[in-house]
């Protein structure tokens, strides 16, 4: 059990916090297996009509904790929870709200993608480095970004790292709102409590309609064994290698 994440729940909405703020809300194999266990149960639990994801202090995500990735490159073996939160999102069909300042890396990107309504802050950095760290991106991100935001659009956030500002990642439509850092949680806040006081049904079926669960999860199985057999790749080694030296990676010696 670990406290890094947390969950509330008031008037059917369920709040999910990511709260590690001092690793700018990076997640860990603890955490996701809460947030896995909340979705889980919200999926059909009848107080729960909303969830809304949240992150403590200046950052919503920084993505999926490297040094998990360190342990599993050197054969330490980890936790898959990740793949329950992803198998939950995939087929999730209540709607999901996000408030989203500062950071937002990989996962912290590729969730918005499987959120329904995304407040982001003007300033936040939004940004799926899959490739910088010699991955490959998940999420059934592969289908999502490029459909929201086009292919090389995508392409470059997915190869270049390229990050996008909140005001640009509103623009190109994978957010609802971009506003001052200080609005976006009432905003998103706001929003889910209006969601919750619509009809569920109605609301559950609208989202299963525009959502090909069954597509996102048969890509997201597919992005699992390219990103698995990535994780314990020599060019993997190298770039988690380099995150914890704080140098660029050097990718010119591996084959
Ligand atoms: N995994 C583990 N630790 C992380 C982390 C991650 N994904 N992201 C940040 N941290 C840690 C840093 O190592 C640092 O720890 P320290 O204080 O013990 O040195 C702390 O969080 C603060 O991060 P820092 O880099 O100093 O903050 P910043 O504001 O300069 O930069 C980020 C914030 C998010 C841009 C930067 O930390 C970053 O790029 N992180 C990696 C993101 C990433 O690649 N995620 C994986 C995606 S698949």
């Amino acid at each position: 059990m670990t406290d890094a994440v947390t969950t509330s729940l008031e008037a059917g909405v369920l709040t999910i916090s990511f709260a590690r703020p001092e690793k700018k809300n990076a997640i860990t194999d603890a955490m996701y297996k809460v947030v896995a266990d909340a979705l889980e149960d919200a999926g059909s639990n009848d107080q729960v009509r909303v969830v809304l994801f949240r992150g403590e202090g200046d950052s919503f995500s920084a993505g999926n904790d490297i040094n998990d990735f360190v342990a599993i490159a050197m054969g330490g073996g980890g936790g898959m929870n990740v793949f329950r939160v992803l198998k939950a999102l995939a087929h999730f069909d209540k709607p999901v709200v996000a408030a989203v300042k500062g950071a937002a890396v990989g996962i912290g990107t590729t969730l918005l993608l499987n959120s329904d309504l995304v407040y982001v802050a003007e300033d936040a950095r939004l940004s799926t480095p899959f490739v910088n760290l010699a991955l490959a991106p998940e999420a059934a991100s592969t289908i999502l970004l490029p459909l929201a935001i086009g292919h090389q659009r995508a392409f470059s956030m997915f190869a270049l790292g390229e990050v996008v500002s909140g005001s640009q990642a509103a623009a190109w439509g994978i957010a609802n709102a971009a506003l001052p850092a200080a609005e976006v949680e009432a905003a998103a806040l706001k929003a889910a409590q209006e969601l919750a006081k619509r009809a569920p049904r109605s609301l559950q079926l609208t989202k299963r309609l525009m959502r090909d669960a069954a597509r996102l999860w048969s890509q997201m199985e597919r992005e699992n064994e390219a990103f698995g057999s990535q994780l314990t790749s020599p060019e993997a080694r190298e770039a988690f290698t380099a995150f914890a030296e704080r140098r660029p990676p050097d990718f010119s010696k591996v084959s």
